[in-house]
This record gives structure tokens, C-alpha cells and sequence, in this order.
């Protein structure tokens, strides 16, 4: 059975939701793939695997009929997005937040300072307060993301404003073969979580590689 009546991800149609986007597909969610332009999404959708095809929508139509909304898009368009469509989302929709305030400018990353202190709590500055809001999926690569058959092998760090959304995301999580949710608590963390998503960057860097991520040890067996 699904975990979610219909998952919106806005900017699906992008590097880091359109593997997102497939993978809870093939898990048995509903996807509806949110864009600036509906038929850029539909473009998109039409080239991937037939068990992956999600649908298509503009941004707001996909947020009014979604109980959960994964923001995938670039941190810099996030405020805009949300004053759009903040008057869409249903009473007690979750949204998963998984930017990461990092900029590349002439091939140097950058942390964009944010006042709120990290994207997570900058996005729960910009919803209603009936929105639960979560951050995760911050620290996976896109491009393993979007090799369907790889089993992603690392943990995903999940923060939120309350036990449920931690609860509900950390599930939406372990929905992905080789996926481990580790709960850090509060929406705060996720400036912890962010710069471990520019020490990944910063790491492929100097190794040369693409796959850094992350994997706890010490958590108890069966966690
Ligand atoms: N790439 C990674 O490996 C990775 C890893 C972890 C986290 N993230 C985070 O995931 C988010 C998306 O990254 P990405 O690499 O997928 O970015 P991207 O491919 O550049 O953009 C994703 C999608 O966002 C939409 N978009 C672009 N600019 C927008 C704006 N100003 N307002 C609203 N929508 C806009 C576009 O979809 P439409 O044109 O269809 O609207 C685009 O296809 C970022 O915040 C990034 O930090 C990325």
C-alpha cells in the first residue's frame, strides 16, 4: 500500500527529483512531476522507463492535489516558489525539503548565507503553519538517484518540526532499496546536514570521484 495519497516534486523534471521522482514511482507512489511548464515535464516523463512514468502538472495544480510536496529545485528560486504557491497546499500536507543553499560560481561552490539558518527552516518560514515540514534526500547524489537499478547504499539524514513528519519521511526514505533513514530531530539540524552535502562536493573534488555520501556506524543493529 502507498505511504501518500499523491507526491508532488516540484522540479522533478530536474537532476535530483527526476531520480526521485521514478524510484517512488516504481515503489508504488503516485507522482505527480511539478513544473514552471507542464509540457517540459511531460517532454521529460516521456523518456523515462515505462514502471517509472509519473505525471505531469504545473506546480501549483500539483501541490493543491498532494498530501506530500518534495521541493526539488534550485535554493535561489525556493521563496518565489513557495509566495506561488503557499495557498494551494491541503491542511497537514507534509513538504520534504531537499535543496541545499550551495551556488557554483566559475566552478567554485559556495554556502549562501540564510537568515532562517539553514533551506529547511527558510522553507517552514515561507508555508502556512497547518504545513508540516521535513528535510532529507539533501545528502544522495543525483546521478545514483537516477541509475534506477543501483541500490543506493548509504543513510539519508532526516530532520523535521515535528515526530510525525520525521516518522513520515524517515518511511518515505527506507521506500528506496538501500536507503537508511537516521533521525537527527529538529529542522535545525539541517544546517548541519547541508554543509555535510558541501563536504560530499568538496570530497568528490579532490578524490576525483561522484558517489561520496554518508553511512552512520555505532547506530544500534536493526535500526
Ligand atoms: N544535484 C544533486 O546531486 C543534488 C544533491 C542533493 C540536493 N540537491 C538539491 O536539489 C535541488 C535541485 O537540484 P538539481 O541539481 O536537480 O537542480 P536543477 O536540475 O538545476 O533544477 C531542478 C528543476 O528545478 C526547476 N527550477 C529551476 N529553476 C527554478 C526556479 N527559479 N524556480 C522554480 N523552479 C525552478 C526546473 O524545473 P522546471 O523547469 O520544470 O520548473 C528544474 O528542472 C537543489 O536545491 C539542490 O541543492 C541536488
Amino acid at each position: 500500500m502507498a505511504l501518500f495519497s499523491t507526491i508532488a516534486v516540484l522540479g522533478g523534471s530536474g537532476h535530483q527529483g527526476r531520480g526521485l521522482a521514478q524510484r517512488l514511482t516504481i515503489a508504488g507512489e503516485r507522482v505527480i512531476v511539478g513544473s514552471r511548464d507542464p509540457e517540459r515535464a511531460r517532454t521529460a516523463i516521456a523518456g523515462w522507463p515505462a514502471h517509472a512514468r509519473a505525471e505531469a502538472a504545473a506546480n501549483r495544480d500539483a501541490v493543491a492535489r498532494a498530501d506530500l510536496t518534495i521541493l526539488a529545485v534550485p535554493f535561489p528560486g525556493v521563496a518565489a516558489l513557495l509566495a506561488e504557491t503557499a495557498d494551494q497546499f491541503t491542511r497537514d500536507a507534509l513538504v520534504i525539503d531537499v535543496t541545499v543553499p550551495v551556488t557554483f560560481v566559475g566552478g567554485k561552490m559556495t554556502m549562501i548565507a540564510v537568515a532562517e539558518g539553514s533551506a529547511a527552516q527558510h522553507v517552514r518560514a515561507h508555508l502556512p503553519s497547518h504545513v508540516r515540514v521535513a528535510g532529507t534526500f539533501k545528502t544522495i547524489p543525483a546521478h545514483l538517484l537516477d541509475d534506477l537499478e543501483r541500490p543506493l547504499d548509504c543513510d539519508e539524514f532526516v530532520c523535521g518540526d515535528s515526530e510525525a513528519a520525521r516518522v513520515q519521511t524517515s518511511a518515505l526514505v527506507q521506500l528506496l532499496p538501500g536507503l537508511r533513514a537516521v533521525d537527527v530531530g529538529a529542522l535545525s539540524r539541517a544546517e548541519s546536514v547541508e554543509h555535510l552535502t558541501a563536504l560530499a562536493i568538496a570530497i568528490n573534488r579532490r578524490h576525483k570521484i561522484h558517489d561520496a555520501r554518508f553511512r552512520v556506524v555505532g547506530l544500534p543493529s536493526g535500526y
